[in-house]
């Protein structure tokens, strides 16, 4: 297992580019099961999903390999509709299979993903859409079995705003028969980018970025190669690195279009930023002021910018709350923080950061990507060394982040633990 050792004092300065978003390849790359052929992923991220869904098709007969950040796919020879517990209990996002599986083989077998480490996560508007499309849905010994002859295109409200299942149901309902409108689907980047994807494979697809899209079946998908867009989570996270440090640093290739709520708070906060096109600069401030969040569906703050959040208040000066609503029991990071010398309480689902405090570095380890990167972060602005163990979480999401930090000035590097 590896850990970080961070020791802290060191500003961010310089200049980074970001990587493809995470998120959006978990859903291009299930997308690529529902026309046979070979794909071309570029500006896919070299991380440990990419590797497990990678590993997941595979288990299917489908040749993946990453190459410099470009995902080939060969989709041709499927062997296999079964998605197994192996890999779908290192990630949920394995659930994506489903749908594409269902509507182009007419039968999938996916294992159930189970709880994950901040509590229940269900899947039941994957399972009831699908329905609605006309699937048999059956619970066998911790699998679902899904079978259609051809799925029929109808009405889905989604209870909640949903990125997995409007991912799955819009995926589903390309190759249904007649239209299908999704109700209260997510408008995350994420989902308008794998709609983008499925556009280019000749699905007939409407309001993407809404929250009412429209698909209109057609018999037949084809391959098409894409880009990646920038990873949004990995931004904000290096964002909120900068202003903790007081630093200045030129993020390159992102999308600021998909940031502009996080970029309003840290401007709040005192941050100056420079917005253009495919580009921010942030210039830190000598103090950061308090600001309170409540996480919410895009394009309200993203609940995977929660964790790193609370750490970057612990260095404002006052006391701020973040309000979790999306996942109301996602801080696992919290006792952690406070092992560093956070003043930080939770309330239900809510955290009251008193900010200010020095910290001091500690041994440290989260169960959770989101989480895990914000011990690093702490640990930039710690005094002495923090150790963060079980980093095979923060491996799920971001690129060589060790790497990244350096660059701009962190003392950060990668060490073999013998901790199980
Ligand atoms: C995706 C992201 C994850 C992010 C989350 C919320 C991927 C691979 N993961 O996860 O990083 O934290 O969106 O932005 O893209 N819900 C139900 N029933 C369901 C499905 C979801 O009640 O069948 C609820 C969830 O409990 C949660 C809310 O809907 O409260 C949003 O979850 P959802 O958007 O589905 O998250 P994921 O797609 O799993």
């Amino acid at each position: 297992m590896d850990k970080f050792i961070v020791r802290g004092g060191n500003r961010l300065r310089g200049s980074i580019q970001i990587s493809g978003a995470k998120n959006a390849t978990l859903e291009l790359m299930p997308a690529a099961l529902l026309a046979p052929g070979t794909y071309s992923l570029r500006n896919t991220p070299n991380i440990r999903d990419v590797w497990t869904m990678s590993r997941l098709l595979g288990s299917m007969g489908i040749h993946a390999e990453l190459n410099d950040g470009e995902l080939f796919l060969d989709t041709r020879n499927l062997t296999s509709q079964e998605a197994p517990y192996e890999h779908v209990k290192k990630m949920r996002a394995s659930i994506h299979v489903l749908g594409p599986l269902v509507a182009r083989y007419g039968y999938a077998k996916v294992s159930l993903p189970g709880g994950c480490a901040w509590g229940p996560r269900p899947i039941d508007l994957h399972l009831k859409g699908l329905e609605r499309l006309g699937a048999e849905i059956e619970l066998d010994s911790g699998y679902i079995i899904a079978r259609a002859e051809r799925l029929k295109g109808t009405t889905i409200t989604l209870d909640v705003s949903s990125v997995g299942a409007t991912f799955n149901l819009m995926a589903a309902a390309t190759l249904a028969e007649g239209k299908t409108i999704i109700v209260n689907a997510a408008m995350e980047p994420e989902v308008t980018a794998a709609g983008r994807f499925l556009q280019k494979m000749g699905a007939e697809i409407e309001g993407l970025g809404t929250s009412g899209i429209t698909i209109c079946g057609v018999t037949d998908l084809m391959p098409s190669d894409e880009t990646t867009i920038p990873d949004r989570i990995e931004t904000a996270t290096l964002l909120a690195g900068v202003a903790m440090t007081g630093g200045e640093v030129t993020l390159q290739g992102t999308n600021p279009y998909h940031l502009s709520f996080i970029i309003e708070r840290l401007e709040e906060a005192g941050c100056e930023l420079d917005v253009n096109t495919n580009e921010i600069v942030l210039r830190a401030p000598d103090q950061l002021k308090p600001v309170s969040i409540t996480t919410a569906i895009y394009p309200g703050f993203p609940t995977d910018m929660q964790a790193q959040w609370t750490a970057m208040m612990a260095c404002a000066k006052g006391v701020s709350t973040i309000t979790e609503k999306i996942y109301t029991d996602r801080f696992s990071h919290v006792p952690e923080l406070a092992r560093l010398g956070c003043d930080v309480e939770v309330h239900e689902n809510r955290v009251i950061i008193k900010g200010g405090k020095s910290l001091k570095g500690a041994t440290v380890m989260s169960t959770d990507l989101r989480g895990s990167v914000a011990m690093v972060l702490a640990g930039l602005i710690a005094e002495g060394e923090t150790d963060v163990l079980r980093i095979y979480h923060l491996d799920r999401g971001y690129e060589r982040l060790e790497d990244k930090l350096r660059s701009l000035g962190a003392d950060i590097v990668r060490e073999k633990t013998e901790e199980f």
